[in-house]
């Protein structure tokens, strides 16, 4: 079973660059199928989310050509419009080709991802908005089957702003007959990053970066060149190592704005930061509690609440962090515990009382940002921690074992 030994406490020092954004490239991946022509897509991550699109879109039909520091995918001949459940299981975002497939070859089969991890994430949204652009669905054997005879743009109201609903919406009403408005859209900076994208291939997107998405329908995209926006969450792993053990790092590679949130709820705990046009320098500061609650962008991101929790287990005072996003996303909290945290769950709200030393211990990974939670608690505590089930790491963080030993931490990953 693949694990890494983490020996603390450490301080880190030197810069890390953070790869293209998972969650840019995965939707992004999906708006290929929408393509007649090649697209060339750079410096894609390597990991396992990416692994498991490149391979429902080759199953589909795609030709992938050229590597992850060029990628080209030819949609041109697609000969299969069904994403089989041994795909769909492993990365939920795989609900994401339902739009595509559906609206430029009329029909698609997606199995229907299922609950996971951090709870049972309905796509209720994607499928009656869909409905609504003309869409005739119908839920069979664990399948999501859509049929159209051609979707027709409407106006649409989302009742949350899903950061998936709003991508699959938008990528079916692309080639939609007409004009289509999607409000209530998230504003996630992935969200705008594809729709970018679309019209960089041909669509006709207004309304990018608002509430308000309008879409008016062409007969088809093209293809062309691509290159994604930077990673926020996994820089703000990175920032937030770089505050627990008080070291000076640089982190680049990302647009500091797209943290906004994050940076400024750090700095009124305490947290020096200098900021510059693609990166965040963090130094030594004393941090003190800080209260977040999760919310859609541009509020507290869900992706960060577990490491905010590993932060607060270890600065001083006392901290609140409520999850708004997910039903059951406070798995790291039993395994920061066994490290010697100090956290009380109450309904939706983890209470962490900050300040204990934690001491390093056999630590499970449950999913992708606990797993990250568990790698920051372990740079500070003391001894060897030993992380297992990295898998769910390989998900989202590119290279990071290797990046944390270049900041000069004492990290192993076992194969
Ligand atoms: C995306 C991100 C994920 C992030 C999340 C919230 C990708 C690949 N994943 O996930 O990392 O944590 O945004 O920022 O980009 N919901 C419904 N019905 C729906 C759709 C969603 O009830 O039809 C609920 C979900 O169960 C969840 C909430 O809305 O409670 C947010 O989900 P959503 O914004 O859709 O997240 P994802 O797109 O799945």
């Amino acid at each position: 079973m693949e694990k890494m030994l983490i020996n603390g406490p450490t301080k880190l020092n030197g810069s890390v660059r953070v790869s293209r954004a998972k969650n840019a490239y995965l939707p992004i991946l999906a708006g290929v199928l929408l393509c007649e022509g090649p697209v060339t897509l750079k410096n894609v991550p390597e990991l396992r989310d990416i692994n498991t699109m490149k391979k429902l879109l080759g199953n589909l039909g795609v030709k992938i050509t050229g590597d992850n520091s060029s990628m080209t995918f030819d949609s041109s001949k697609i000969d299969h419009v069904e994403a089989t459940y041994d795909l769909v299981k492993t990365m939920r975002a795989s609900i994401c080709v339902l739009g595509p497939l559906l609206t430029r070859f009329h029909e698609a089969k997606v199995s229907l991802p299922g609950g996971c991890a951090i709870g049972s994430r309905p796509i209720d949204i994607h499928l009656s908005n869909l409905e609504l652009l003309g869409a005739e669905i119908i839920l069979e054997g664990g399948y999501v089957h859509a049929k159209t005879k051609g979707l027709k743009g409407t106006s649409l109201v989302l009742e949350f702003p899903s950061v998936g609903a709003t991508e699959n919406i938008l990528m079916a009403a692309v080639l939609a007959k007409g004009n289509t408005k999607i409000e209530n859209c998230a504003l996630e900076p992935e969200v705008t990053d594809l729709a970018n994208f679309l019209n960089a291939m041909g669509a006709k997107i207004s309304g990018i970066g608002t509430k308000t998405l309008l879409i008016e329908g062409v007969e088809k995209l093209t293809g062309g060149e691509y290159e994604a926006i930077g990673d926020r969450i996994e820089a703000a792993t990175y920032i937030i190592a770089g505050l627990m053990t008080e070291s000076e790092i640089e982190v680049t590679g990302f647009i500091p704005e797209h943290l906004e949130f994050v940076i400024n709820k750090l700095k009124m705990a305490g947290a020096k930061f200098e900021i510059s046009e693609n990166g965040v320098k963090t130094f030594p500061s004393k941090l003190e509690g800080i209260d977040v609650d999760t919310a859609p962008y541009p509020g507290f991101p869900t992706d960060v609440q577990a490491q905010f929790i590993a932060l607060a287990t270890y600065i001083n005072g006392s901290s609140v962090i409520t999850e708004n996003i997910f039903e059951n996303r406070f798995m790291h909290v039993p395994e920061l515990t066994r490290m010697g945290a100090d956290i009380t769950l109450k309904g939706n709200a983890a209470i962490v009382k900050g300040g204990k030393e934690l001491i390093g211990a056999p630590v499970m990974c449950t999913d992708l940002r606990a797993s990250a939670a568990l790698v920051l608690a372990a740079l500070v505590a003391q001894g060897e921690t030993e992380v297992q089930r990295v898998y769910h790491l390989d998900r989202g963080y590119e290279k990071l074992a290797a990046k944390f030993k270049e900041l000069g931490a004492n990290i192993k990953r076992m194969d």
